[in-house]
């Protein structure tokens, strides 16, 4: 029989430890660049930004305005494609998926928020949050299951305290309400990952604090990630760890000063960001 040593067990728990995988960030940009033409300028706003979020983290983005906040969110959460760079949800690249399949991840894994809300006017509380569902499912899948998703509908609306609200319309809602629509409407689908852009931006303070609970909570009660772009840094304090934009890139130390985009007319490609 083979004896033990103290020594080869606390090797062999290393070993152990050491073949754990850490787990997968549940979003990881890598190398990200975007630009813009217009006339004979182009617009370097990405110029190789790295980002990553952990399963149930709450990041913040921030950054002057200009400095590429929005176009990065769009990029990960892909609204739009980037001209370099890579973005992963889990360990699947989705940003060369085909245009079907993402579409697929967005409406199945991705919640969004916009700082002007994008709610359908026509459509009351309810039939917003419902919106996505309708684009998911055919119509026989949706007959068979719509009162079930309006139950979730409703519940998440009256979650977000707006029990009062359900037939209400958009002209009908204050701004902070129709955030709330939103960001129920981006949770139906039951994402892992909320991608929010200014989602307080538009909000006198108090609403703005209410959306930021509403987050907070949740980031915390429901284990979702998030990633949320805002200019208030009394707001991204909040978050668990702040992602700051300056001059294409991520800003290594948060004393740096920034500078927003950089346009040329004599357009030469600038260096990638450090380390990316
Ligand atoms: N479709 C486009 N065509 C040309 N330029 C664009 C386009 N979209 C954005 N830009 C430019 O890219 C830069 C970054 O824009 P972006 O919207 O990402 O900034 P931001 O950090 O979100 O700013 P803000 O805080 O004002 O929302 C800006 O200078 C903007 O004018
Ligand atoms: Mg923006």
């Amino acid at each position: 029989m083979t004896s033990i040593t103290t020594s080869d067990q606390q090797l062999r728990l290393h070993d152990a430890e050491a073949a754990q995988p850490s787990p997968l960030p549940v979003l990881r940009g890598v190398g990200l660049r975007k630009r813009y033409r217009s006339g004979s300028s182009t617009l370097e706003v990405l110029r190789g930004v790295d980002m990553e979020l952990a399963a149930g983290e709450f990041v913040a983005v921030v950054g002057q305005s200009g400095s590429g906040k929005t176009t990065l969110l769009h990029l990960l959460g892909l609204l739009d494609a980037p001209d370099g760079g890579e973005v992963y949800l889990g360990d699947t690249r989705i940003d060369t998926l085909s245009a079907s399949r993402q579409d697929l991840v967005r409406n199945t894994q991705i919640g969004m928020v916009f700082q002007s809300y994008h709610l359908l006017p026509e459509l009351d509380a309810v039939e917003n949050v419902l919106a996505p569902l309708y684009v998911r499912y055919g119509v026989f899948e949706w007959l068979r299951r719509r009162s079930e998703a309006r139950q979730e509908a409703v519940a998440l609306l009256e979650r977000f305290g707006l029990g009062h609200r359900l037939g209400h319309r958009p002209r009908q809602l204050s701004g902070g309400e129709m955030q709330r629509v939103a960001i129920a409407r981006a949770l139906i689908a039951r994402p892992q990952l909320l991608l929010a852009d200014e989602p307080t931006g538009n909000l006198d303070a108090a609403s703005g604090a209410g959306i930021l609970e509403t987050l907070t909570e949740l980031n915390q009660s429901d284990g979702l990630s998030i990633v949320m772009v805002t200019h208030d840094t009394a707001i991204a304090a909040r978050a668990e760890r702040v992602i700051k934009l300056a001059d294409g890139c991520v800003e290594e130390s948060p004393a740096t000063s920034g500078r927003s985009a950089h346009a040329s007319s004599d357009f030469h490609e600038r260096p990638a960001c450090a380390g990316g």
